[in-house]
């Protein structure tokens, strides 16, 4: 029998409130990175890692907005599902909302707001999409560690003893990004979890779960790689702008759905073109006109 592909998750749920009030009337996930909409970055991130079966989670009234940005996916050779996040519940909850999609498949759940950057990224990916066993997270050394979900380390940086969330004493600078690849045991292990003390399901409970499972692997990504969230105004501007500076100086896009399906082989080169003219007007629509022309 085949081995059933790994499936994708793409979490755009939340208010985006401390983003307000530029999102009051429009989704965080759809704000601007310099010239893309922020969902292409992680979309993109599961597309170098070779999934191609994606849902996008969203509040309801988000849903139309979303379809008519990414469509179905076939301009991009993959397939797009829409989910409904009633609530905002936590991003556990992905796994309850997801189960019926999923079907037993094993799967990558990313952050809408969560951009990652950095030489050898895919092989990093393909790495994780491969070991079907257990849980895999990825590290990521910070300034500010109390904001997000910290690893406390064993004897060394390659055990991870406990996943805290947002703890006011962070137990290393070890920051658990928000890319993780889960084995198919994972939604029977979220509808076993309790709401936490902010009435959310939390990733961080279900990332312990594993861990006291001893099914918990974790890739800390070195100095090289760049992981950004774009949770507030001020980190929303330092993306847009690191963007911009590598776009400029490499002639090279990141967060480019369109660049890495053609170089997957999921679209052909009439695809691409297509794909560029819609965009004639823009610096993005020509980059894809020149990348049809060089391979
Ligand atoms: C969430 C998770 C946290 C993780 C972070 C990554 O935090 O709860 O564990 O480190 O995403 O972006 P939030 O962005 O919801 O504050």
């Amino acid at each position: 029998m085949n081995k059933k592909e790994r499936k994708g998750i793409l979490l755009s749920g939340g208010l985006g409130s401390r983003l307000f009030p530029i999102t009051k009337g429009l989704s965080k996930q759809l704000m601007p990175i310099y010239d893309k909409p922020m969902v292409y970055f992680p979309l993109s991130v599961l597309m170098l890692a070779g999934i191609r079966d994606i849902a996008l989670i969203t509040n309801p009234e988000n849903i139309g907005l979303y379809k008519k940005v990414l469509e179905d996916g076939s301009q991009w050779g993959i397939n797009l599902t829409y989910l409904s996040q009633p609530s905002p519940d936590g991003i556990a909850q992905a796994y309850i909302l997801a189960e019926d999609f999923l079907k037993g498949s094993t799967s990558a759940l990313i952050l809408g707001d969560n951009l990652f950057y950095g030489d050898k990224l895919s092989d990093l990916l393909i790495k994780a999409n491969n070991n079907e066993h257990g849980a895999t997270i990825f590290g990521y050394r910070v300034s500010n560690p109390s904001e997000y979900g910290v690893i406390r380390y064993g004897e060394n940086e390659n055990i991870a003893l406990e996943i805290q969330e947002k703890p006011a004493k962070p137990p290393s600078n070890y920051a658990v990004s928000g890319l993780y690849f889960f084995d198919n045991d994972v939604c029977e292990k979220a509808k076993n979890l309790k709401p936490s003390k902010r009435g959310e399901l939390e990733i961080t409970c279900l990332l312990n779960s594993y861990l006291r499972d001893h099914n918990l692997n974790v890739i800390n990504m070195g100095r090289g790689y760049t992981w950004l969230d774009t949770g507030t105004h001020e980190s929303l501007l330092d993306a847009g702008n690191f963007v911009r500076t590598i776009q400029k100086r490499q002639g090279l896009h990141i967060g480019s759905p369109d660049e890495i399906s053609y170089q997957k082989g999921w679209i052909d080169k009439e695809q691409l073109i297509k794909r560029a003219n819609l965009f004639d007007k823009t610096s993005y629509g020509k980059y894809l006109e020149q990348i049809s022309l060089d391979f």
